[in-house]
């Protein structure tokens, strides 16, 4: 009888974590509509909110007719819009904000993302605290410790829930990777450390299937600098959006994989990392395990060569500059 009272509560609480809403904010964007997309074919996602400055609700009816069985509503950019789409959210993406033209360095966007990224923080701070957050808005070496600012100062900060998202990073590293070696892209699990701007994004091809690419200087410039790419090749038209949805929506799937007890869950996010603290760096992506509470453990750097110990020097020189940067852009402008 308690047997089976105890299965029965086990069952219950499954299914209750298996309810899990999205929230995307930024979702008419170049990124936020595939990524909306992706998240209305994933069985594990059972509510999608869809906000945005302009075209939520056009997004949320087009993307409401696919026959999977989530909810999908699109929210105005009211304030009671933002708290309706957050709120009970277990996972907030945030993809808005304005992307590169040629020229520009991620830097180039704080001026524009910063507050957006910060009143947007604000609203979840306020109605969805418990949420996990993904922020994909640049520059995300700064846009992370914005929120985590506006966390702190609304006392609901929690580490283990905010991450920035660096899959794009170990998508791309895979994938060139297999166009040097002939090989297939599934096969190749590259470590990719540090943020997510040029020289702040270090492979670390030592530890994977191929170490004599650590002295390969063009495809580790390709991985840094594989942004540049698109956002050249779209001429003034943003930058990646379709390939950032599918890393993204794979980073929301294994949070909720973690989130719904699957054991083992691997990814890399820039995250309030112990690794770089005694250096004044708070933030730090490595391959990071999930758990229903979001970061359960940060994994370690590993042993890394030369060339990629000078790449790694190098990346916290910038990383140092660009946390702080967003510290104090909260600080002054809270
Ligand atoms: P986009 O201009 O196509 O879309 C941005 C969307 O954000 C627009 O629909 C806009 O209306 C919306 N928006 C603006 N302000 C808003 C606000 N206050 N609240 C809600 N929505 C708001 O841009 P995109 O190509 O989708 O890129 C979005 C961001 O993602 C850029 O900052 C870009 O640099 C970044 N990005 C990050 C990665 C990564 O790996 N982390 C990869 C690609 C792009
Ligand atoms: C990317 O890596 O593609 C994004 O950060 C967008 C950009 O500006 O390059």
């Amino acid at each position: 009888m308690m047997l089976a009272s105890k299965i029965q509560r086990r069952a219950f609480s499954a299914t209750a974590r298996d309810l899990s809403k999205v929230a995307v904010l930024g979702a008419s964007g170049g990124i936020g509509q595939p990524l909306s997309l992706l998240m209305k074919l994933n069985p594990r996602v059972t509510d999608l909110a869809l906000y945005d400055i302009r075209g939520g609700p056009g997004v949320a009816a087009d993307l409401s007719h696919i026959n999977t069985k989530s909810t999908v509503t699109g929210y105005d950019p009211t304030p009671t819009g933002l708290a309706a789409a957050v709120k009970g959210a277990e996972v907030v993406l945030i993809p808005a904000g304005v992307p590169r033209k040629p020229g520009m360095t991620r830097d180039d966007l704080f001026n524009t993302n910063a507050s957006i990224v910060r009143d947007l923080a604000k609203a979840v701070a306020e109605s969805a605290p418990e949420a996990k957050v993904l922020i994909i808005s640049n520059p995300v070496n700064s846009t992370v410790p914005i929120c985590a600012e506006v966390f702190k100062a609304r006392g609901v900060y929690n580490p283990k829930t905010l991450f920035g998202v660096t899959t794009l990073d170990v998508v791309r590293a895979s994938r060139f990777v297999s166009e040097v070696k002939k090989t297939d892209p599934a096969d190749e699990n590259i470590t990719v450390v540090g943020g997510h701007s040029g020289v702040t994004i270090v492979p670390l091809f030592s530890q994977s299937k191929h170490p004599d690419l650590t002295s390969n200087a063009d495809i580790v410039k390709r991985v840094q600098f594989g942004g540049d790419e698109v956002v050249q090749a779209k001429d003034g038209a943003g930058s990646a959006t379709l390939s950032m949805a599918m890393a993204g929506a794979r980073m929301a799937e294994s949070v909720l994989r973690a989130v719904q007890g699957e054991k083992g869950v691997v990814e890399p996010a820039f995250v309030d990392s112990p690794i770089y603290k005694d250096q004044g760096i708070d933030f730090f992506s490595s391959k990071v395990e999930l758990g229903p509470e979001g970061v359960a453990k940060i994994h370690p750097i590993g042993q890394v060569d030369a060339n990629e110990q000078k790449l790694l020097d190098a990346c916290l020189v910038d990383l140092k500059k660009n946390i702080e940067k967003g510290v104090s852009f909260v600080a002054s402008n809270p």
